[in-house]
């Protein structure tokens, strides 16, 4: 398992293509023990949706590591502790004001509580409301570069939809969106990097800070004066008669952020990397255009964005004939479950007309199932009609450079430099 070590290391050439690596592993047993990670690795279709979908047994509380193993970001919290410049973020982060676990890191009887709070807010008939904006905020974008027929794909496009579509849910003007775009690259720093620096976790505890500080006045404000978007519904939402509590509501805005820009960035960039690398595939999805849903999904299933997060076993657990001991974390791939030969057939293969491409686990399974779902499949919609429309013929530029994101969890493309035929 030379190749698992060098993915937890982030070494670009397993990251670039993990799912040799998924196999190896799934061919021995559907989970097993890996010591570097101190975890164990849930591979196969069944083993990973059964985890997902048993919150009796299994624990979401820390999603993004397995626990104190993961020692390198303590040791730098230790380090930054002493630095006087530190000492005012470091009171309120540890004041247990501002965080609290929600959603993606809270376990039932919380998370039941939370989730019918925030349900109605993502309801489809609010998701089809939004659909003008995407798309005004995607012709916007696709104005700017549409006639010089080449463009870096990432930092022109898949990054500022997203990022532009949920500062608008939660009230963050446009002479914010630097800012906003700053917290969302240092928010996730540790994810996926178990060795992150003792700057890069400054700028982590900082920005953790920065984006609570602005969030509680905008929270306040949003009570006050309820407007229509998701902050103001954070902000006064009630069940039977109880509000979320402060933290819960900073630590919600945050995981709005945090999950749902990253995140559909990296499937629209996978989307544009595949009609690069597919010749006739943009073309035949053009001239047939019920094929753009099947495609979002089969993109999402070939490539998942957060490749897979945590579960820790809250008592002994059996999982396809394997006891996990009370405590120990399991790494839960979806990634994986989405290639397992027994569930996808030729699951290497990329076929848009496969017919059980949406049943792939890239937005988990269960209660947690992502609660923005329908929005990032809204997005990819209009992306890829962004596309077709203005983006013929996409092909890789000469300059391109296929390098990926420092995480083994966070799954994709630094840049992607593309040309096209520019619309006459
Ligand atoms: C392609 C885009 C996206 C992908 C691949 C994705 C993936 C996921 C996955 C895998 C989970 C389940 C985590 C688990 O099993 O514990 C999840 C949960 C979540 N996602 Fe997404 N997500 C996307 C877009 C979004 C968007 C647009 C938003 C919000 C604006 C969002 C907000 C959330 C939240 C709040 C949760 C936690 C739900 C809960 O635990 O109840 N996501 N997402």
């Amino acid at each position: 398992m030379r190749m698992l070590g060098a993915l937890f290391n982030r070494d670009q050439e397993a990251l670039r293509c993990p799912y040799p690596i998924f196999d190896e592993l799934r061919a021995d047993a559907a989970v097993v023990y890996h010591d570097g990670l101190g975890a164990w690795i849930a591979t196969g279709y069944d083993a990973v949706r059964t985890i997902l979908r048993d919150t009796d047994n299994w624990s979401s509380l820390s999603p993004t590591s397995p626990g104190p193993r993961e020692s390198a970001m303590t040791t730098a919290m230790a380090t930054l502790s002493k630095e006087p410049a530190m000492a005012e973020a470091f009171e309120k982060m540890l004041s247990g004001r501002r965080t609290a676990a929600v959603l993606l890191n809270a376990d039932p009887p919380e998370h039941v509580r939370q989730r019918r709070v925030v349900n109605a807010a993502f309801r489809p008939a609010r998701i089809r409301a939004l659909e003008p904006t995407v798309r005004q905020r995607s012709d916007e974008l696709v104005a700017e570069f549409a006639g010089r027929g080449t463009v870096e794909f990432v930092s022109e496009y898949a990054v500022l939809l997203p990022m532009r579509i949920i500062a608008d849910a939660l009230g963050v003007g446009d002479d914010d969106l630097l800012m906003f775009k700053k917290w969302s690259d240092d928010l996730v720093i540790p994810i996926g990097n178990a060795a992150p620096s003792v700057d890069q976790v400054r700028d982590f505890i900082m920005s953790t800070q920065a984006f609570s500080d602005y969030f509680s006045d905008k929270l306040e404000q949003r009570s006050r004066t309820p407007q229509n978007d998701l902050v103001s519904d954070v902000a006064n939402a009630e069940l039977d008669g109880e509000r979320l509590t402060h933290a819960e509501q900073i630590s919600m805005c945050q995981q709005f952020l945090v999950a749902g820009n990253e995140t559909t960035t990296k499937l629209i960039t996978n989307m544009a990397n595949r009609f690069a690398a597919e010749p006739g595939l943009q073309q035949a999805i053009d001239s047939n255009r019920s094929l753009i849903a099947p495609f979002v999904e089969e993109s999402l299933r070939f490539e998942a964005p957060v490749q897979g997060l945590y579960r820790q076993a809250k008592r002994d657990v059996s999982v396809d004939g394997v006891t996990i001991p009370a405590g120990n974390h399991v790494w839960v791939v979806y990634a994986a479950g989405n290639r397992d030969a027994d569930k996808f057939e030729c699951p290497n293969d990329f076929k848009p007309l496969r017919p059980n491409s949406r049943e792939h686990l890239s937005f988990g399974n269960g209660e947690h199932f992502c609660i923005g779902a329908g929005l990032a499949r809204s997005e990819a919609q209009v992306a890829v009609e962004t596309m077709l429309d203005y983006m013929p013929g996409l092909r890789h530029a000469a300059r391109h450079e296929m390098a990926y994101e420092d995480s083994f969890i966070l799954r994709g493309l630094k840049t992607l430099d593309l040309d096209f035929d520019p619309p006459v």
